[in-house]
């Protein structure tokens, strides 16, 4: 499978926004990766549907907003207005999955959805074959640079070995503490999509992450 990398805007700066967005496309950027914050959660807040539309308007860029906020359901409209092309929400705090992902579909949008590194990947599974794309946190969900968890390892194999045996492409996503190293690790476990804020805007040449990301010289 190709692998996808999407830049973590969250590590860039935030007095520049749409010059941020930029930069990562023109570096060579598959998915632009916004983390949306509530503050309840996760103990951070960070954007809303109005900063999503504005870095809309500087970017072609596949945006996804990645819902780490309590009842996503009050907010996915406004944010596929704002014109996120998918919503990731997270499995926890949902109780009617299904119908969140079919409202996320119908309003034109693809699906993602997450999981904490406590929750069990099981849970996750009775979706795959509804959802676009699986994004397992390798940190705990709120901030930036953390130290990846080498627990989650397991968790994607087993991931990506269900999605084989139900003969789906799953785009398998990874998030928190991807970089040059850690991205390696994950890619044999079978993840094609890697998120990445710290090892990208913390870079002096980002295209030349963006490529190391990947597992190009
Ligand atoms: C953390 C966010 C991540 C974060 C990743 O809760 O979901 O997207 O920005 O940052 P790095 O790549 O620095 O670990
Ligand atoms: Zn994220």
């Amino acid at each position: 499978m190709k692998i996808k990398i999407a830049p973590s805007i969250l590590a860039g700066d935030f007095s520049r926004l749409g010059d941020e967005a930029v930069k990562v496309e023109k570096a060579g950027a598959d998915i632009l990766h916004l983390d949306i914050m509530d503050g309840h959660f996760v103990p951070n807040l960070t954007l809303g549907p109005q900063a999503v539309e504005a870095i809309r308007k500087r970017t072609s860029l596949f945006i996804d907003c990645h819902l780490m906020i309590d009842n996503p359901e009050l907010f996915v409209e406004r944010f596929i207005k704002a014109g996120t092309n998918n919503v990731t929400f997270h499995v926890e705090v949902q109780d009617d999955v299904r119908g969140m992902i079919h409202r996320i579909k119908e309003l034109g949008a693809n699906c993602g959805m997450s999981l904490k590194p406590d929750t069990p990947i099981e849970a996750v599974f009775p979706y795959f074959n509804e959802i676009n794309m699986l994004l397992i946190m390798t940190v705990y969900p709120g901030f930036g640079g953390q130290e990846f968890m080498m627990e989650c390892l397991p968790r994607i194999r087993a991931a990506r070995k269900e999605a084989q045996m139900l003969g789906i492409n799953l785009d398998i996503e990874v998030d928190g503490g991807i970089n040059g190293g850690t991205s390696q690790l994950v890619i044999e476990a079978g993840a094609n999509v890697l998120v990445a804020g710290t090892a990208i805007y913390g870079a002096d040449d980002v295209a030349e992450a963006i490529r190391k990301l990947r597992g190009e010289k």
